[in-house]
């Protein structure tokens, strides 16, 4: 066994997710364009065409797209789409593009960019288990028989979560393969695991086999669907049975990223190209890059696509950009588009100092007595480098450490955006420090993690940092501290919480509506784990990770207890029975607060509020899917020319649209109202719902903005039949009496439409924003 490498590859691993959750992981990173661009290298881009002329039937699809490449070209295509867009990637020359771009039926060609990789409690916390479990086992069937593909890092195929003890076989329309080298580590769980790395620019590492070398796409594929297994925990903390969402559900696995999870937009085209063709029902994706306009985002296409042509529903991360507005990733309105949650376990390290202050924090690591004495205060040292740079933090470097002479003690260690909490307690290590007390970042504001520390560590916020910084060190001249370690905690903190790092909206590219739309557990979660973690690897080995990573397949999941329990339900429908049942306050019924700055969140924030699947389970009415037209009227409304439409619905032609629609006029279940002083100081927007039983009467409550008119008619539904949709208007306006006005202000509210029995809440949230 090799254990100095075991370590170190979950210090990388943690590195690699620290990164994606610090550093705005989301950043477009042009593959091979940093090489210079003389017209002859070749690059991989992805271009789109028009559809096969319809008058031209003597030849393939594939021979269609050959057609583009040079006619002397020694190139071949790199991958030929039509599921996820209609189009190829190959290499090719800016003269070769600029030469392609004249031929009929181009459309638009894009460079090839990078995309980066943004439980044992969870079902319990989101309330899957009350009730005997009625609803997840009886109703959803634990997602019996839907098939969810997870477009990631590939998976660990011998983990126990992927056991299918009692699960059917794949139903008939399923078409994929098993690309393992042994067939038999698929099963009934794990139904296919193809991998695409095209290595377009030869710089990216690992095998292409659907093995996951990097972890990430394991602990997603085992939240979303992975079975029960019994006594899970990481080091001993945070046990109990672990299981996915949908433990029932399928998995098909597409593993598109590598070297550290850094993932071509080919490779994810031709992942994602490959399960619609295979029959999956749902695509979770749990990566992203900084937004862009839509027909530049492979993401946002090939989604389009999934759901307007397959009635595939596409649940994709927000992103890690929080707490910075704007952030987001993910945000067309045809993906569900997923923020994090703390949830309400800590598994706790309280700091102790010698002054008696007390200070909460987090560790997976909970030593034992023998390795770790509590009750021997020790000498508290606070490194500081020659060259403070806060990016690296001050226990990055190991020679800080040894020149502050920190051996025996409890060293104070600050977060920095490059260096993860692994390596600086790897560092103190190192040194000899006995314990080590670690500050989150000021933009993590209140979080703190438990992390798999390796040695005894107690992850301290911002704020109390500045306890131990500003008030204690300064002041004292025999500084000591211990760590007192009280393991897992259920029903901790008031949860759930908006995690720090979860991006925000509103989206720049695609305003009109609340992104992200939901929240979901994405803090601290559990699940399944190449990797053995800490100085013993034990097995099963489980891992805590955190980021909109592990909130999106969260989501998958419930999408898929929804689809099973509603076969017949639209990805459309899903979504807004998801958006429309969400949570605004806590099981306590707090308000759901900002772990950034511990305000009240808004709906930029949280999106529509957080998921409750019992509730999504009993929407009453939805809002269903745009006619396609509309989404043409959409995309024309944000400026796009014909070929850039005709990237989405083939064959579109602004100038035949009538009228284009804002993203606000797009039958969505949330709305963002900009109202102006001249123009538009009062909007009318048009809904239409569609009654999913068993209510036939709904009447409606406005809370409106403050400063804010909101008018709708009619004000009660009265709806014939299950299946009946009924339009109803929505006025916005100011209210000129009662606000000076304003122009700037942002204000939030909602409407609800209530069942006569008042069982069934349909809410749609609104932001009104005054320009
Ligand atoms: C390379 O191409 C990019 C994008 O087309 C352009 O912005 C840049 O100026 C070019 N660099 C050189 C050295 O020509
Ligand atoms: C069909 O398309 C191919 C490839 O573009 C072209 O060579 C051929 O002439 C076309 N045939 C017709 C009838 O348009
Ligand atoms: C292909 O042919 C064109 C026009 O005849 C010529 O300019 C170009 O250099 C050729 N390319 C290759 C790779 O031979
Ligand atoms: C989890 O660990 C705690 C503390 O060691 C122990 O009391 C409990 O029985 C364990 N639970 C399970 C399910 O193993
Ligand atoms: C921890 O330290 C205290 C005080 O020195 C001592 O009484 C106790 O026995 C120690 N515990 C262990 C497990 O070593
Ligand atoms: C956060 O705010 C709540 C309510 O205002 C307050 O009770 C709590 O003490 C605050 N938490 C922190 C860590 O300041
Ligand atoms: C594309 O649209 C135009 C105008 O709407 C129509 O005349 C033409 O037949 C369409 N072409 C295809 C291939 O559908």
């Amino acid at each position: 066994m090799n254990i100095p490498k075991i370590t170190f590859v979950s210090i990388l691993l943690a590195v690699t997710i620290f990164f994606s959750i610090h550093s705005q992981c989301t950043h477009a990173v042009y593959a091979s364009a940093d090489k210079g661009n003389s017209s002859t290298q070749r690059r991989a881009y992805i271009i789109h065409v028009k559809k096969l002329p319809s008058t031209n039937l003597t030849i393939s699809n594939l021979q269609w797209h050959r057609s583009f490449l040079p006619a002397n070209s020694s190139q071949e295509l790199l991958f030929s789409f039509q599921h996820a867009m209609n189009g190829f990637a190959a290499m090719l020359t800016e003269e070769e593009v600029e030469d392609l771009s004249k031929k009929d039926g181009f459309l638009h060609a894009q460079p090839n960019k990078m995309y980066k990789l943004t439980t044992t409690h969870t079902p319990k916390f989101l309330g899957l288990e009350s009730g005997g479990g009625q609803f997840w086992r009886r109703t959803a069937g634990y997602g019996k028989g839907v098939i969810i593909g997870v477009i990631d890092t590939g998976i660990w195929p011998t983990h126990p979560s992927f056991k299918d003890d009692g699960m059917s076989p794949p139903p008939a329309k399923w078409k994929g393969r098993c690309d393992f080298k042994s067939s038999k580590l698929c099963n009934n769980k794990i139904i296919g695991a193809r991998s695409f790395n095209l290595n377009i620019d030869g710089s990216r590492f690992g095998s292409s086999t659907p093995l996951d070398e990097v972890g990430h796409g394991t602990h997603t594929a085992g939240t979303a669907a992975g079975t029960f297994v019994m006594g899970a925990s990481v080091l001993g903390t945070a046990n109990g049975t672990a299981s996915g969402i949908a433990p029932d559900a399928h998995l098909a696995i597409y593993n598109v990223c590598f070297s550290e999870g850094a993932c071509a937009a080919v490779d994810v085209l031709a992942g994602i190209e490959t399960a619609l063709n295979d029959g999956v029902d749902l695509l979770s994706i749990s990566l992203g890059a900084s937004e862009t306009q839509l027909y530049n985002d492979i993401l946002s296409i090939a989604s389009f696509r999934a759901v307007v042509n397959n009635g595939v529903l596409v649940s994709a991360s927000a992103g890690n950009g929080g707490p910075n507005s704007n952030s987001l990733d993910n945000a067309s309105p045809w993906i569900l588009t997923v923020g994090a949650s703390t949830i309400d376990r800590r598994v706790r390290a309280i700091v102790k100092l010698g002054s008696g202050v007390k200070l909460e924090g987090q560790s997976s690591y909970q030593p034992e007595k023998e390795k770790f004495n509590s009750s021997i205060s020790l000498p508290l040292v606070y490194p500081r480098a020659d060259f403070f740079n806060s990016d690296f933090g001050n226990c990055n470097d190991l020679k800080t450490l040894r020149d502050n002479d920190v051996g025996g003690k409890v060293v104070v260690c600050e977060g920095g955006i490059f260096s993860g909490r692994l390596q600086a307690g790897s560092n103190v290590y190192e040194a000899g420090g006995a314990a080590m007390i670690y500050i989150g970042s000021k933009n993590e504001g209140y979080r703190t993690d438990a992390t798999e520390d390796i040695i005894p560590t107690s992850g301290i916020n911002y704020y109390d940092g500045l306890v131990i910084i500003n008030d204690y060190l300064a002041s004292s001249i025999n500084p000591t501290a211990t760590i007192e370690f009280l393991g897992t905690q259920i029903g901790s903190n008031p949860a759930p919480a908006v995690s720090s790092f979860s991006s925000r909206g509103p989206s720049l590219i695609t305003p009109g509506f609340i992104k992200p739309d939901i929240i979901g557990p994405g803090v601290n979660i559990l699940a399944a784990s190449p990797f053995s973690v800490g100085p013993l690897p034990v097995d099963p080995y489980f891992s805590i990770l955190s980021g909109t990573s592990m909130s999106c397949p969260h989501l998958s999941g419930i999408a898929a207890l929804l689809k099973s329990a509603h076969p017949q339900w639209s990805p459309a429908m899903i979504t807004s029975a998801i958006i429309t049942t969400s949570d605004l306050t806590t099981a306590n019924g707090e308000k759901i607060m900002d772990q950034y700055d511990n305000n009240t969140a808004n709906f930029h924030d949280m999106g529509s509020g957080h998921v409750n699947p019992i509730r999504a389970n009993n929407p009453g009415l939805v809002y269903d899917t745009q006619p396609i037209k509309d989404y043409v009227a959409y995309l024309c409304g944000l400026g796009y020319t014909d070929s850039q439409v005709s990237i989405f619905v083939p064959n579109s032609s602004c100038s035949e649209i009538t009228n284009t629609l804002d993203g606000v006029d797009l039958n969505y279940p949330s709305m963002g109202v900009e109202l102006g002083r001249s123009n538009y100081y009062r909007r009318r927007l048009y809904r239409v719902v569609t009654n999913v039983g068993p209510s036939y009467m709904y009447k409606v409550i406005v809370s409106s903005p403050p400063g804010v008119i909101v008018d709708i008619e009619p004000k009660i539904l009265n709806f014939k039949s299950v299946g009946e949709r009924l339009k109803f208007s929505v006025d916005v306006s100011w209210d000129m009496e009662s606000i000076k006005l304003s122009y700037s202000l942002e204000e939030f509210g909602y409407f609800t439409w209530v069942s006569a029995d008042e069982k069934i809440k349909v809410r749609s949230s609104m932001v009104v924003k005054g320009i």
